[in-house]
Parts: C-alpha cells; sequence; structure tokens
C-alpha cells in the first residue's frame, strides 16, 4: 500500500512536469506580433549594455567569433521567440540560458528591436543552388503562413558561416527542434553535408579574421 502511494505520488509529479513542459511551448498570435512590435529601440539599446550583450555580439550585434552569431538587422520577431526559448531551455544553450535568465519579457521585445534597428553585415556569396529558391521561400518572407499555421524564420544573408552550418547540423540530427511545425529540421533532413557547406557558404558573410 505504502509503495502504491509513493508510485502515485511520483506519477502525479511526472505529469506535473510533463504539463509544465507543454506550457512553455511558444506560439504566434496576432496579439503577440502586436506587443513585439511595440519594443523602443532606444530603451533596447541600454538593455544591451546592462545585459552585456556587447560582450558576445560586439557594440554592432556584428560578430568576429565563429560559434557567436550576428544579430544586427535580424527580425525582431523571431529574436524574441529565440531569447524566450533560451530562457525557458527549449533552444539549448549555456551561454545564452545564462545571459537570458534575469530578462523579463518586455526586457527582450526592447533589447530585440534594438538589435533589428542595425545594420547587418554584408552577404559574401557563393555558388547559387537550385534548392535556395526553396529556402528562400521561407526566409526572405517576414511570417511563414501556411494552413493557419504562423511562424518566424530568420534572415540568413551575412550569418556567420560556422553558425549557419552548426545550425543546419543540428536541426538535421535534431539536437534543434524549436522550429514549430518541423518544417526546417525535414527540409534538412534531406541536405547532405556537402550542400549543407555550400548553402553556409552562400548566405554567409565574410569569415571573422
Ligand atoms: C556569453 C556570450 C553571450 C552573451 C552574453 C549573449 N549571447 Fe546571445 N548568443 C550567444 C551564443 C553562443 C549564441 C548561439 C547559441 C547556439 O546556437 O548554441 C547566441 C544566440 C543568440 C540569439 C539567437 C540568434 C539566432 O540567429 O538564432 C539571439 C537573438 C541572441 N543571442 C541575443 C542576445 C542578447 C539580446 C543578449 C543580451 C541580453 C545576448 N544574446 C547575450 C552568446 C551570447
Ligand atoms: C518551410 C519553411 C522553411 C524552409 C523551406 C527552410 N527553412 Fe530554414 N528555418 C525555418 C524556420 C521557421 C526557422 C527558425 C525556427 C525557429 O528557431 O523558430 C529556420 C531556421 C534556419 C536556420 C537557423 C538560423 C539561425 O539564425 O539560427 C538556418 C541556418 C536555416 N533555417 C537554413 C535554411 C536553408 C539553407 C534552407 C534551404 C535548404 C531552409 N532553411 C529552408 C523555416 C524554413
Amino acid at each position: 500500500m505504502r509503495h502504491a502511494l509513493i508510485l502515485a505520488a511520483l506519477l502525479v509529479g511526472l505529469t506535473q512536469v510533463a504539463v509544465a513542459g507543454e506550457a512553455e511551448r511558444f506560439t504566434w498570435t496576432k496579439d503577440k506580433f502586436g506587443y513585439v512590435a511595440t519594443g523602443d529601440p532606444k530603451t533596447g539599446e541600454e538593455l544591451a549594455e546592462q545585459f552585456r550583450c556587447r560582450k558576445c555580439h560586439n557594440e554592432n550585434g556584428i560578430s568576429d567569433d565563429e560559434d557567436v552569431p550576428s544579430i544586427a538587422g535580424q527580425r525582431r520577431t523571431y529574436m524574441y521567440k529565440q531569447m524566450m526559448e533560451f530562457k525557458s531551455g527549449v533552444r539549448d544553450s549555456e551561454d545564452m540560458y545564462k545571459a537570458m535568465r534575469k530578462l523579463s519579457s518586455d526586457d527582450m521585445i526592447h533589447v530585440a528591436a534594438w538589435y533589428e534597428s542595425l545594420e547587418a553585415a554584408p552577404q559574401v556569396g557563393g555558388q547559387k543552388l537550385l534548392v535556395m529558391k526553396v529556402c528562400d521561400s521561407c526566409h526572405d518572407k517576414d511570417i511563414v503562413e501556411e494552413d493557419n499555421k504562423i511562424e518566424v524564420a530568420p534572415i540568413l544573408r551575412g550569418q556567420i558561416r560556422k553558425y549557419l552550418e552548426a545550425s543546419m547540423q543540428q536541426f538535421k540530427e535534431a539536437n534543434r527542434s524549436n522550429d514549430l511545425f518541423e518544417r526546417m529540421q525535414s527540409v534538412s533532413h534531406k541536405l547532405t553535408d556537402d550542400e549543407i557547406k555550400r548553402l553556409s557558404r552562400y548566405y554567409s558573410a565574410a569569415d571573422p579574421q
């Protein structure tokens, strides 16, 4: 009897953890887009200083470290979602978890507005592949909407080459699975390692010195 009770208590505990995990799953609504649009770049600039984003992402949001993405000129909606997910652990990164721990949701919309307002690094370009038409059909749009399923894809042009490559590999191996409808995971499954390299070269900025 005592064992049964302990077991029952354990099971209840497990269900609660599972439910809490589900509750943190990010979704987009019209209201949330409206909310993110109210982010104020000036407030964001002060927060970027206070929370030391610049230590890793640099003064101008353009990275000079192969493992750190550039965030200048990135879509604020995309960045807001990533920040929320780093904080909740849905997207795994020790550095970004620590950086986000003390930020409120309001802080994030301001800081995202600031980085969006900065000029992105120029794309250097490599050889064009046919599949890029498919990539651009999502990545060149502000919002990806299909069958009432809404999400936001990041701007790829001018990103750090090694970061592009690493993130595609992460989606391919499902080490990163925060794309809401697994669209990016299913695309990357079909890519060979060589294609991933060439796609990364094409979209990237010049490599950091
Ligand atoms: C200690 C270094 C460090 C600090 C401080 C830091 N970041 Fe990051 N940031 C990273 C790294 C590394 C990644 C890539 C994580 C990964 O993919 O594993 C990243 C990723 C991001 C991304 C996702 C970009 C994308 O293309 O998906 C955003 C947005 C971001 N950081 C914003 C910020 C903001 C805003 C701050 C300050 C509040 C900040 N970061 C502070 C290192 C840092
Ligand atoms: C059906 C839409 C769709 C297509 C097609 C697509 N992507 Fe994506 N991709 C996304 C979404 C959505 C995300 C962001 C998921 C998230 O974290 O919220 C993403 C994320 C990425 C990232 C991570 C970037 C970062 O800043 O962290 C890379 C790299 C990427 N895609 C490359 C590609 C390439 C290259 C192609 C073409 C072979 C492609 N994608 C095709 C929707 C798409």
